[in-house]
């Protein structure tokens, strides 16, 4: 599982919406003093190293990584210092960093607003976290992070944040639930950014006939048989939040597309549609260019390939139109397209920003 929430990190940067991220950094900006920010089923931590590299925090932020996944806690506090240096920040434990209260304290010089950098193109950390030649900046401003790492279910912490994460998160668990607990854990006038929730979509390319029915009974299984969460999360939660008297501040399309990457033969990088494995430009035929997936991000179509496997695993056989041999087919082919670095995936998800709407202000 850590490997995958790692693998991904590369997926979310490329998909996150920019206009609802801006919102939501406007959001913290405009708060007086330090910010504590609390997030719900962390992961390994990316969100909180993708927004410092990005330079999206402000300058005193408190932040708490909350999962119940106690590995992915352990790699968290491997993978935040680590992904924090490589943004140019210095970290330090302020306790010994094995006890379980270990207060890691992160801080970055940043040149002024003139230096910073927005929607780097690619999103990739390792490009962030440099300053253009070209800046002119006169002022530096020192951001400090104070990050703690908690072990926890969310329904069962106790907490009062100016802004609480859920990425990828909301389409897991019972949102009513979830949304009752938010409203505890977040001040009066604090706000809710729910980036890459899942909202209904799971595609994949070449299309295969069967596509329409694994694709129904999977999210079947995300709805009927898993323990909490939604195939339509997105858009409930959207719905719920009108209910509940939030207001959305922005909503935005934060679709996920997973596609190789084809090295030609002058060595340039192009996201060009893979050639077909039969075609003379097959990957597999000696004149072919190289085909290969970004970073790690061959594991995440693994990941889901084996998510929907499992899925419909749970599925009594008898209930779905396909037989048994079917499925087993459409995987094959699934896989071996994988290998081959033909397979594209899609999946469509929302990103959410939101706050209690009686105390909604103008931004
Ligand atoms: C799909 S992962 C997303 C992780 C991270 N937010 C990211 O985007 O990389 C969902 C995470 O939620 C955690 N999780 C699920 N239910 C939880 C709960 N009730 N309380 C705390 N964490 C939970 C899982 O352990 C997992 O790490």
């Amino acid at each position: 599982m850590q490997t995958y929430l790692d693998a991904k990190r590369t997926v979310d940067d490329r998909a996150l919406n920019r206009r609802v991220l801006d919102r939501f950094e406007a959001a913290l900006t405009a708060r007086d003093g330090p910010v504590s920010i609390v997030e719900l089923g962390a992961g390994v931590g990316t969100m909180l190293v993708r927004l410092a590299a990005w330079d999206r925090l402000p300058e005193r932020v408190s932040y708490r990584l909350v999962d119940r996944d106690a590995a992915s806690i352990a790699r968290a506090r491997d993978l935040v210092p680590e992904g924090l240096e490589d943004a140019g920040y210095t970290v330090r434990w302020r306790d010994d960093r094995d006890t379980e209260s270990a207060t890691l304290v992160a801080t970055h010089e940043l040149a002024g607003d003139d230096g910073r950098e927005r929607d780097k193109p690619s999103g990739l950390l390792e490009e962030t976290g440099s300053v253009p030649a070209s800046a002119t900046a006169t002022t530096t401003t020192t951001t400090t992070l104070t990050i703690t790492f908690t072990v926890a279910d969310a329904f069962e912490i106790e907490a009062q944040a100016d802004a609480l994460v859920a990425a990828a998160f909301l389409d897991l668990v019972d949102l009513s639930a979830v949304l009752e607990s938010i409203e505890t854990l977040l001040e009066p006038d604090g706000v809710l950014y729910a980036p890459i929730t899942f909202d209904g979509g799971t595609g994949f390319v070449p299309i295969d006939p069967l596509d329409r029915d694994i694709e129904r009974w999977y999210h079947y299984h995300m709805d009927e048989v898993r323990d909490g969460g939604s195939s339509r999360a997105g858009r409930e939660l959207l719905t719920a939040l009108r209910r509940r008297d939030w207001e959305t501040l922005a909503a935005g399309g934060s679709n996920w597309v997973v596609r190789p990457a084809c090295e030609n033969h002058s060595g340039v990088d192009e996201a060009g549609s893979p050639n077909s494995p039969n075609s003379p430009n097959s990957p597999n035929s000696p004149d072919s260019p190289t085909t290969h997936y970004p970073a790690s991000e061959q594991l995440v179509l693994e990941h889901v390939l084996h998510t929907i496997d499992d899925a419909l695993a749970e599925i009594p056989a008898t209930r779905m139109p396909f037989s048994s041999a079917e499925q087993e087919q459409w995987l094959d082919q699934r896989r071996t397209a994988l290998e081959s670095g033909v397979l594209e995936f899609v999946a469509h998800n929302l990103d959410v920003l939101a706050r209690r709407k009686a105390v909604v202000r103008r931004l």
